[in-house]
């Protein structure tokens, strides 16, 4: 891909990277929710085999065949293996996961998810993690049970020793059990809740289901991280770019009316930094990122070669750069005044690319409001490549459902 700048003009020859025909012409249209695993089949041994043209059944699953021994919760949950955050991947699995969806982007594995069910949990809404989600189980021969959370569904509760007189009408400790009987892989979304940052650290929710599943857990966006995000963002650099190793990229923070979670930005740093880039971060003073993030960003910059830097300014850190990934997150603290949530000489224009690598170009994980958080002559432009983000999704997701539910990539 070649681009050439001149102020205010850019000019791009690209070859767009798109799906496969047979990929376009696949129904996009499936039920949601995931829970997917290998190890583990509902309703115990009387379940009924899902039988398959021309497959052999798994059930029992083969590591329970081998020894001959009933399933035990303790054993099934030591072989389960599960994605809420980059540090489950770290850069090997980061890297196996670009060169698959990488190869499955030019040849389809077809249905390697055959009979495999997802069920998606949904305590916030979304267009695009929904619908990829949907999208790579039917596509790949499985089916996906989307739950939205109060929609139909019961309000569930997370917190240890609640009694539970409020809205919430069940308790994750029943409903991630049943849930697991279900399905073979379990997804969750569920936001910060806005008590802090050391409270969206934790990860209560994700982290309350990866306790109490009995299958794999993904995570579709906690209240610390955005796994899925990540992945995508650092293969739409490696196809932009070839090697991202000892590449500048900037994150930069973006105004907003409202304070938004904290999950993308940090899993673009913790994702770039595992791809061995050279990650700059740019925002405001009172909007930091947080220490332990950024310790474990550091840590795995070191192990992949790359770099994390916080940058004086949003200038220094755009010059020279090949990205400019912009997004709005919220203050550190809550004493931070509303109003510098709307800095309007933050939001990206083509005035900020005007000192950045020739090649550069536009990152958002979407969605966006146009005017406010970016200028619309950027969404428009050839350097926007958010809608490449989007779709590389699937294909990432793509892989990590195979990873869980058919065969360790790592
Ligand atoms: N980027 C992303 O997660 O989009 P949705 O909120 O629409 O799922």
């Amino acid at each position: 891909m070649k681009r050439r700048f001149i102020v205010g003009t850019p000019v791009w020859e690209s070859e767009k990277i798109s799906l496969l025909p047979e990929e376009r012409r696949f129904p996009i249209a499936c039920v949601s929710l995931l829970i997917l695993n290998r190890h583990h089949r509902p309703f115990g041994k009387i379940a009924p085999a899902r039988e398959e043209a021309g497959s052999e059944s798994d059930f029992p699953p083969t590591s329970l065949k081998a020894t001959g021994g009933e399933a035990n919760q303790s054993t099934v949950k030591e072989t389960l293996r599960h994605i809420t955050s980059i540090a489950d991947l770290g850069s090997q699995g980061l890297e196996k996961i670009l060169a698959q969806a990488t190869t499955w982007k030019k040849e389809s594995p077809g249905h390697h998810l055959s009979g495999k069910v997802l069920v998606s949990v949904f305590f916030n809404p979304s267009l695009r993690t929904r619908t990829s989600f949907e999208a790579v189980m039917a596509r790949g021969g499985g089916s996906c049970v989307t739950l939205e959370v109060g929609n139909g569904v019961w309000k569930l509760e997370d917190r240890d020793g609640v009694v539970m007189d409020g809205d919430k009408t069940e308790h994750l400790k029943e409903a991630v059990p049943v849930l697991s009987r279900y399905g073979d892989a379990l997804a969750v979304r569920s936001f910060s809740e806005g008590l802090g940052d050391d409270d969206d650290n934790r990860e209560r929710v994700v982290k309350g289901f990866r306790k109490l599943a009995t299958v794999p857990v993904i995570s579709m966006e906690g209240s610390r991280e955005h796994p899925c995000q990540g992945m995508a963002d650092v293969l739409t650099m490696a196809e932009t770019f070839g090697k991202l190793k000892g590449l500048p990229v900037t994150l930069t923070w973006a105004p907003h009316v409202k304070p938004l979670p904290k999950a993308v930005p940090n899993s673009f740093l913790l994702s770039a930094a595992a791809a061995g880039c050279e990650v700059r971060v740019a925002h405001p003073p009172g909007f930091d990122l947080t220490d332990e993030v950024w310790q474990q960003a550091s840590q795995l910059a070191s192990q992949a070669g790359g770099t994390v830097v916080k940058a004086e300014s949003q200038a220094e850190a755009l010059a020279g750069s090949h990205v400019l990934y912009a997004k709005a997150w919220g203050p550190a603290t809550a004493s931070t005044q509303a109003s510098t949530l709307r800095q309007p000489g933050w939001m990206p224009t083509l005035r900020h690319f005007e000192d950045m690598a020739e090649d550069a170009i536009f990152m958002h994980c979407l969605p966006t409001r146009r005017g406010l958080e970016v200028g619309e002559e950027v969404l428009d432009s050839p350097f926007s490549r958010v809608v490449d983000q989007a779709e590389n999704r699937f294909h990432v997701q793509r892989v990590m459902m195979h990873h869980l539910l058919q065969e360790a990539l790592w």
